[in-house]
């Protein structure tokens, strides 16, 4: 399994760079993401945070195959936003209710370099949202108003404080 970064590493806040190579090292990374999704019981991880800066993101909702997007492009959003409780693998333990816009279409390749365009609603463009401002060294808290931030990342530091001490 590879290792989940979380919240302080630098990799999560640097924008990530465009793969170039559709190779089967693209097919074996994209592999381990979805590997170390599950084993984390994410529904999305995103490559910065396996600090790897490419611009990759894995999803994986129920009842769904496995989605790799390589070189993502949001190419539009909908006037309609949403409020929906998100949390991240990256500030493992806290949930915030985050608002984004409802639908959105995108153009991404998948794992072998082929494009593709996706228009998406209700979780799975939610998931793709959190995923994409990840490639850019957003996390979700950063989409919190300044009070509510400071109280989540209060209670994630408290948590982490406790778990150190139990180790
Ligand atoms: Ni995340």
């Amino acid at each position: 399994m590879l290792e989940i970064l979380t919240i302080g590493e630098e990799t999560l806040r640097k924008p990530a760079q465009p793969v170039d190579s559709f190779g089967s090292e693209l097919k074996l990374l994209a592999d381990a993401m979805i590997d170390t999704m599950h084993e984390d019981g994410g529904i999305g991880l995103a490559a910065p945070q396996i600090g790897v800066p490419k611009r990759l993101f894995v999803v994986h909702l129920q009842d769904e195959d496995p989605r790799v997007f390589v070189n993502p492009e949001i190419i539009e959003t909908s006037q309609e936003t949403c409020v929906q409780e998100e949390g991240c693998l990256s500030i493992p333990g806290v949930y915030a209710d985050v608002h984004r816009p409802e639908g959105i279409t995108l153009q991404a390749r998948d794992v072998a370099g082929k494009v593709f365009t996706l228009t998406a609603s209700g979780m799975l463009a939610r998931v793709i949202q959190h995923e994409y401002d990840h490639l850019r060294g957003v996390l979700f808290i950063d989409r919190l108003g300044d009070e509510q931030r400071e109280k989540i990342l209060r209670i994630y530091e408290k948590r982490q404080r406790k778990r150190k001490k139990r180790v």
